[in-house]
Order: structure tokens, then C-alpha cells, then sequence
């Protein structure tokens, strides 16, 4: 196995507090100046300042004088779709409001669409965000909304991804109008057992206009003995139970929490429940943001993922979240960056992603840039110089 050392590494972000060339002052992020990394294989071997660099490695890039950060961990997308929806995005610039209605429009389009589009789809806007520096990415299906079509969805994000979640309770399809008790017994049964061997994750949209919380408490214990993991989307387009539900089922994460009570912001901090904030989608649908400040304030753990979908939020790119989030919801561009990495790592309950710590995978994003900061600071500006993942140089140009 190669071992390859970065070097000229003006700030590396390692999100190890405790690491021990860390700046004092840079809290959870523990960033080390002037850094190197080696990496062996697909693994972090070892992080520090680089006049500390040791012996035995193979091949030196040196950085010249960029930004070193861990890869996004991406914890909240619907790749698994056909056809777009500008037509509703121009009409809502125009004036109209976003209701959950939309999602059946693409519906029609997946279930239309071939295997080979479906993958197609799936595959290209993971490519987008990867080259934007999203490492590890999940995906919901949701669009297909039939037995066959949930599963091929699920067939289609496994192409990119092991973090796969079925959402099969996205919104009641048409054929189902009138009948949704009729739909809920569908996704805990039949669809369910197609789709619970392609999933490790269960979601549900708790929300107006979609599911409410006792379907959605069925539909994510039915999940949970199939052996998956909840995860919910609640709290996007109004104020409900579905983020005391994430808590009281041990969810991984509660996802907009847009309309958050103090009560549910006191739930989630007193949790494992990651609370994961979507401002691509309150972007999008010119709403207003969610509260990060409360959430941080209490002591939730925050993640912030792009929801890339064609109807409410219809972006891969974790920089553009990063600085929205820091200019329209006042995180701080550590705490933004904290969130795209080690928050959606927390969202998807894994330890090897998002920080860049001895043993962890050796994804990390170069920076065209100093500072990780000027992710906020540079808003629309291609920072994204390279993207290593898995100790691989998997996009960029050559320094
Ligand atoms: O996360 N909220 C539910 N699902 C998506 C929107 C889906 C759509 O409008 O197509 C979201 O924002
Ligand atoms: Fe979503």
C-alpha cells in the first residue's frame, strides 16, 4: 500500500480536540498550522505539524500553502429521481409557497424512468457533490412510492452508497388518494420487506400535507424491527410531534426542525438525536431558516446536509450550505464546518468519517484557500481544489 504524505499544509481541520499539535483556541475543530498528513492506504496514519513529519512514506504532495479539511459527510438527500421541477421553483420565486403536493409531479417522472436512468440520475449528482468535497453521502428513495419502484430507487442510491433509507411514507401517491391508512399498511408491509434488505436507514416525512405521528410512529416501528435505524423528517412546514417522536424512538436524527418548541429543542439536546438543518431547502423555498443558534445554544448536536432534491432544495454543494448557514442562520464558520462534517457524521452514527484522526478514512478536501473560514467568506467561489477519498485523489486539478 502507497503511504503519501501531504504537505504545506497552511490549516488543517482535524475535528480532534484533544489532538495534540491542535491550536488551543480552536476548540472542536482542533486545527493544526503549518500541517502535514500521511496517509496509508485508505486510512489516516498520522496528523501533525509537518517539521514533526516521520520517516517511511512513499510519495510527498506538497500543498503549498492551502487548507486541509475532512470530507463532508453529506447525512440528508433524494438523488433517486427523474425529470426536474424549475418550472414550480420559477413559480414560487414569483410568489407561489411550497406545499408537499409537488413531490407526486416527480413521481410521475421516476416511475417512468429505466433502471439505467434511475442509476444514471443517482450517480451523477453523487459526482457533483463528491467534486464539491462531499466524501460519504446518503440517500433516501421516496420518489417511486410502489413496491417495485421504492425498490428500484434503493437499487439505484446502493450504486453510490451503503446509506441507503427508504422512504417509502414520502407522501400518499395519487392511487391512494382518500385511502392513506390503506398506503401505511403498504410501506409497513409488502414494501417494507422488498426494501429493508437495500436499506440501512428508515424515514418518514412527518409534516403538513404528508404523514402525520401516529402513521409515522407505525411506519418507523415496523422499520425498526426489520433491523433498520429511524431517522425523520420533521418540523419543515409547521410545528407538530414529529421531533418529540425522533427522540422517543432513539432516532438518529430529526431533520428542518425548522419548527422547533422550546420543548423540542430541550428533547434534542438532551439526546442522542442529531437535529439536522437543511438551509438549501428554507433557500429554495424562500422560508424561513431554523434556529441554530437555540438548538447550539441548548446543547444539540447540529448537522447541516444539502436535502438535494428537484423540488425543495435542489443543490449538492455543502460549501453553499456552509455559507448561508453562517450568513442567514449565525453559525459560525467553525460551527458550519463542524456541522458538514463531524454533525453529519454523528447523523449517520459513523466514527471512521468526518474527522481526520489516526485510523479514520483518509477523505479530506484541499482548500484553493487558507482558511477553512473562506468557505464562508468566498460564497459561490470553486474552493474545492481536490478531494481525496479513501487515500485516493478522486477529483481536482494537479497542484
Ligand atoms: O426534504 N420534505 C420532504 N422532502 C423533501 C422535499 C421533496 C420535494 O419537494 O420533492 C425535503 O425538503
Ligand atoms: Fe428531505
Amino acid at each position: 500500500m502507497t503511504v503519501t504524505a501531504l504537505t504545506g499544509i497552511s490549516q488543517l481541520v482535524t475535528n480532534d480536540p484533544v489532538h495534540e499539535y491542535a491550536e488551543a483556541s480552536s476548540g472542536p475543530l482542533g486545527v493544526v498550522l503549518d500541517a502535514a498528513v500521511v496517509m496509508d492506504g485508505d486510512r489516516v496514519r498520522w496528523t501533525g505539524s509537518a517539521t514533526r513529519l516521520p520517516s517511511g512514506v512513499d510519495q510527498v504532495v506538497d500543498l503549498g500553502g492551502r487548507a486541509v479539511v475532512p470530507g463532508f459527510v453529506d447525512s440528508h438527500n433524494h438523488l433517486a429521481f427523474a425529470g426536474d421541477r424549475s418550472d414550480e421553483f420559477a413559480a414560487r420565486m414569483a410568489g407561489e409557497s411550497y406545499s408537499a403536493g409537488g413531490i407526486r409531479s416527480t413521481v410521475a417522472h421516476t416511475r417512468a424512468a429505466s433502471d439505467t436512468d434511475l442509476a444514471r440520475s443517482v450517480r451523477r449528482l453523487a459526482g457533483e457533490a463528491l467534486r464539491q468535497g462531499t466524501t460519504t453521502i446518503e440517500s433516501k428513495s421516496g420518489y417511486g412510492l410502489s413496491v417495485d419502484d421504492e425498490r428500484r430507487s434503493l437499487e439505484a442510491v446502493r450504486t453510490v452508497t451503503t446509506e441507503s433509507t427508504f422512504l417509502g411514507a414520502h407522501v400518499v401517491p395519487a392511487e391512494f388518494a382518500g385511502r392513506a391508512d390503506d398506503y401505511v399498511a403498504l410501506v409497513m408491509g409488502e414494501m417494507l420487506d422488498a426494501c429493508a434488505p437495500l436499506s440501512r436507514w428508515i424515514d418518514v416525512f412527518c409534516d403538513v400535507g404528508a404523514f402525520d405521528v401516529d402513521q409515522t410512529r407505525a411506519i418507523l416501528t415496523a422499520g425498526m424491527a426489520a433491523g433498520l435505524t429511524p431517522r425523520l423528517h420533521a418540523g419543515q412546514l409547521a410545528p407538530g410531534g414529529g421531533i418529540q417522536l425522533a427522540v422517543e424512538l432513539g432516532a438518529a436524527s430529526a431533520d428542518h426542525v425548522t419548527y422547533a418548541s422550546d420543548e423540542d429543542v430541550e428533547a434534542l439536546a438532551g439526546s442522542t438525536t442529531v437535529a439536522t438543518l437543511l438551509p438549501g431547502a428554507e433557500f429554495s423555498t424562500r422560508a424561513v431558516y431554523p434556529d441554530a443558534r437555540r438548538l447550539l445554544a441548548a446543547g444539540a448536536t447540529v448537522a447541516l446536509a444539502a436535502d438535494c432534491n428537484p423540488g425543495s432544495s435542489y443543490t449538492t454543494s455543502l460549501p453553499f450550505c456552509i455559507a448561508v448557514a453562517v450568513r442567514d442562520m449565525r453559525m459560525t464558520p467553525a460551527e458550519a464546518l463542524w456541522s458538514a462534517t463531524a454533525g453529519g457524521a454523528a447523523a449517520l452514527r459513523r466514527t471512521d468519517v468526518g474527522r481526520l484522526a489516526v485510523g479514520a478514512a483518509a477523505d479530506l478536501i484541499v482548500l484553493d484557500a487558507p482558511s477553512y473560514v473562506h468557505l464562508a467568506y468566498r460564497p459561490g467561489v470553486p474552493l474545492v481544489e481536490a478531494v481525496w477519498r479513501g487515500g485516493e485523489r478522486v477529483s481536482g486539478r494537479a497542484f
